[in-house]
């Protein structure tokens, strides 16, 4: 489990090729059995690919032009980026009305979710990175209109999926936890 842990990264190039749906579905599974707060379930899913990912681009596109005007080239780079990206599953969390804890545990329990999907992901041979800045959109009006997401959902990942087109060697730097770490 350890070793699993230490080798799962973040992928952000992918092969033009398709994710099967069978992997689509094992993928949401995998989330699906993530801890929960009185199983309130507080998840949904947005499963984007062909038509839908190239109307989510142009969604990304506008966004990004007027959020960053002066600069075309990272514009260009993170739309080239999304254009080799064939699956997208943005991931929402349900909000509760007048409770901010539970809203929060929501939160949590749609996270574990994700890496229980990342992890997934790896095992089943595929890359994933969740992304929530830049092209990710996650605190952004603009994807959570183009979904169709709910008043009472907020956005809590867009997760870019595909297989993975880069092999990351480099060393996983990490603060060794004796230093995050105070026994009481
Ligand atoms: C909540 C969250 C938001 C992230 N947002 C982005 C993002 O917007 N763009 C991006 O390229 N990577 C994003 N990442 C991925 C991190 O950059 C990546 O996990 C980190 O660099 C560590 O690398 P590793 O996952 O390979 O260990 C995000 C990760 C998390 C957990």
């Amino acid at each position: 489990m350890l070793d699993a842990l230490k080798k799962r990264r973040a992928i952000r190039q992918f092969k033009t090729c398709e994710v099967e749906r069978d992997k689509i579905e094992t993928l949401l599974e995998a989330a699906t059995y993530a801890p929960n707060d009185r199983m309130r379930e507080p998840w949904h899913f947005y499963v984007l690919q062909g038509d839908s990912l190239k109307r989510y681009e142009q969604v990304a596109l506008d966004y990004l032009q007027k959020r960053f005007p002066t600069k075309p080239h990272l514009v260009e780079s993170s739309i080239e980026a999304m254009k080799k990206t064939p699956l997208v599953i943005v991931v929402t969390s349900a909000i509760v009305d007048h409770d901010e804890g539970a809203t929060k545990d929501n939160t949590f329990a749609v996270s574990s979710a994700i890496m229980s999907m990342w992890l997934m992901a790896e095992h089943l041979g595929l890359g994933m990175v969740w992304r929530t800045r830049g092209v990710g959109l996650v605190h952004e009006t603009a994807l959570h209109q183009f979904i169709g997401a709910s008043d009472e959902e907020q956005l809590i990942g867009t997760l870019c999926i595909g297989y993975p087109a880069e092999e990351i060697t480099t060393e996983k730097k990490r603060t060794p936890f004796a230093e995050k770490t105070t026994w009481l």
